[in-house]
């Protein structure tokens, strides 16, 4: 394990030393991949796993494209700077992650014991908040979903949001948020890894 875990944190996970430090000390943002294929079945198990989070309300606002052809993946990276277009173009996997503004809509399917509830959110502006969110939280589980099948992630914000559901969401009216290029890493994966907030600063007991 890493020098940043402490020796009392590493005697508080039940998972294995090795399993801890490819969901987190170890894992890192990649930059560049090797030239290998993802196989869809592996994108199949990514969703499988992403999906069992949990979300407000059993929400699950995320929506999420596989780019394949080489026409979207040239649409995704046209929407994106220099360096993220070109890292864009060469990923093995590359995902664009979006959250549906109208996610109520299947507020019976997915909270069918409680589904008077929808009317809560019958307010645009506050739903789309709550969608943005609960996409935002699973997010996260889908990166350590992708770590979990042994694959690196390299998420990117800095695109044109606006342009990008032009290219892709607009029969949706889907909301992207986030792309993520997915593999092996690469030459040069990494940057020199930044620090992490302390304990003592970003954490208190009340
Ligand atoms: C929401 C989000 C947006 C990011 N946007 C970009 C980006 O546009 N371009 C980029 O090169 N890296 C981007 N990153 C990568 C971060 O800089 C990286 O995850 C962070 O520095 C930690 O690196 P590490 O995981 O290797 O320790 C983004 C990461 C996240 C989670």
């Amino acid at each position: 394990m890493t020098e940043q875990l402490t020796a009392s944190a590493s005697e508080a996970f039940v998972l294995a030393p090795e399993v801890m430090d490819q969901l987190f000390f170890e894992a890192r943002s990649a930059n560049s991949f090797i030239d290998e294929p993802v196989a869809d079945e592996t994108l199949d198990a990514i969703y499988e796993a992403t999906r069992m989070g949990p979300t407000l309300m059993n929400n699950q606002p995320l929506r999420i494209a596989w780019i394949k052809s080489e026409g979207a993946r040239r649409a995704v990276a046209a929407t994106m700077s220099g360096s993220n277009a070109a890292k864009a173009l060469a990923a093995p996997a590359l995902a664009v992650l979006s959250f549906d503004p109208e996610w109520h809509e299947t507020f019976e399917y997915f909270f069918p014991h409680a589904a008077e509830r929808k009317a809560m959110f019958e307010e645009s502006t506050m739903r789309s908040s709550v969608g943005s969110n609960n996409a935002w939280l699973q997010a996260g589980y889908f990166m350590m979903a992708v770590r979990a099948a042994g694959l690196a992630v390299g998420p990117m914000g800095g695109f044109d949001h606006a342009a990008l559901d032009a290219a892709i969401n607009a029969e949706t009216g889907y909301k992207s948020f986030l792309i993520v290029n997915i593999g092996k890493p690469g030459e040069n994966a990494w940057f020199q890894r930044l620090p992490r907030h302390e304990a003592d600063f970003a954490v208190r007991s009340l």
